[in-house]
């Protein structure tokens, strides 16, 4: 891997060969990973307490054990009584996952040299510590010395190691930001308490797509991998309810459709209230006073309840047509006709902008059965016209919205 040439060399001469990737037989998480785990890479993962990144670890390298590899998988958090019993749910039972409950950076290093596994997990950075360091277990110096010992010891070991962090109360992973400087990969696991959906992001990727989503369902034996993850988020769409639109949006190598539900009611007192889950607040403010003022919309005495159905995080803007959508028609109390996906983005003019990546958009509303697309108009040039679906072209809202409800 790294230290492979010692002087500087052409790029012409530079070897192409892809690292040897190490697939944990999760697809989903191989697919984020951009392909499976690298040897001597870092992966560091944040999410919420209690989002599943032990359940997610465990299985992965449960997996990885049954195929005969040695894993070394080392606990700061869980008893090895915990532990055996999650593995024995997870059906993640074998000789050579080894669990070593252990704070101490300088026994996990011996213990790694000893036991030469083939990958590692330290569950979590959080709570290991270095004897070189005076200050506690979770200090910011702590966290970046002892994880910068590790990783060092996995890149000359050659093996993966997975680090799991903790998130501050604001999201980030807690701890010193340069932690995040110092790994390959990173990757957040996400999801709404009570629902069952968790979704794993990657946002910096040094061997893969950042834009890569991984879709898992928590199930009384763990993590299931979601193959079809419109079908699922799109399952309990309550058809024919005003406020309710199918938009689309775009998750690395996927599309996804996705269900957006607002209510739009008047405002009882005080100022109007957003209330957003899923999508940008702000977003949602901008798409209200486009509404207003160039579709005479009177939403600035009006609540409005936004809301992505599953408990998907939405970041795109082509979802914005379909936000507008669904507050259009709860406002009107207008239903959108069910088998009909939106897609565009809106401008502040009122006009509807192309989008990229419209071809994977209509195929996947196409799949699932949909009939028709509105879409930005410009974004009908060169697009290649497949099947039945009906592809509708607009380019100002007001045509939109005319259309919502054809
Ligand atoms: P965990 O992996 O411990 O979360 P983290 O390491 O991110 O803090 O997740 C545990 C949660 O998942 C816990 O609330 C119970 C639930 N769970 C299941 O629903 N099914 C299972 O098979 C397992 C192992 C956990
Ligand atoms: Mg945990």
């Amino acid at each position: 891997m790294r230290g492979e040439c010692v002087t500087p060399q052409p790029i012409s001469k530079l070897s192409m060969a892809d690292a040897d990737r190490i697939r944990t037989d999760i697809g989903e998480l191989d697919r984020v990973l951009g392909g499976g785990m690298v040897p001597g890479s870092a992966v560091l993962i944040g999410g919420d307490p209690g989002i599943g990144k032990s359940t997610l670890l465990l299985q992965a390298m449960g997996k990885f054990a049954q195929a005969g590899r040695r894993v070394l998988y080392v606990t700061g958090e869980e008893s090895m009584r915990q532990i055996r019993l999650r593995g024995e749910r997870l059906g993640a039972l074998s000789d050579n996952l080894l669990i070593y409950s252990e704070t101490s950076v300088e026994k996990i290093i011996e213990a790694v040299e000893k036991i030469k596994p083939e990958a590692m997990v330290i569950d979590s950075v959080q709570t290991v510590c270095t004897m070189r360091l005076e200050s506690s277990p979770g200090s910011v110096s702590q966290v970046r010395e002892a994880s910068a010992e590790l990783i060092g010891c996995a890149k000359r070991h050659e093996i993966p190691v997975f680090l799991v962090g903790h998130v501050t109360k604001d999201g980030a992973i807690a701890g010193p930001k340069v932690l995040e400087h110092m790994v390959d990969t990173v990757l957040y696991f996400e999801g709404e308490r009570g629902h069952v959906f968790r979704i794993l992001r990657a946002v910096k990727n040094r061997f893969g797509s950042v834009m890569e989503i991984g879709v898992f369902e928590m199930k009384e034996s763990g993590l299931s991998e979601v193959h079809n993850p419109s079908e699922i988020f799109l399952a309990e769409r309550p058809v024919g309810a005003s406020g309710s639109a199918v938009v689309s949006s775009l998750e690395g190598t996927r599309t996804i459709l996705v269900e957006m539900q607002s209510l739009v009611c008047p405002t009882l007192f005080g100022v109007p209230r957003r209330t957003v889950a899923g999508v940008d607040y702000n977003k949602v403010v901008l798409l209200a006073a486009v509404l207003e003022k160039k579709a005479s919309m009177a939403l600035a005495n009006h609540d409005i309840f936004i809301k992505v159905a599953g408990g998907i995080k939405l970041d795109e803007p082509a979802i914005d047509l379909g936000i507008l959508a669904s507050i259009t028609s709860n406002f009107l109390d207008r239903p959108i006709e069910p088998s009909t996906v939106i897609f565009g983005e809106v401008g502040l003019a009122g006009e509807v902008r192309a989008i990229n990546q419209v071809e994977p958009r209509v195929k996947e509303a196409q799949k699932l059965g949909f009939k028709r697309c509105i879409l930005p108009k410009d974004n009908l040039k060169g697009l290649k016209k497949t099947g039945d679906i009906r592809l509708e072209g607009v380019s100002m809202i007001k045509e939109a919205i005319d259309k919502f409800f054809e």
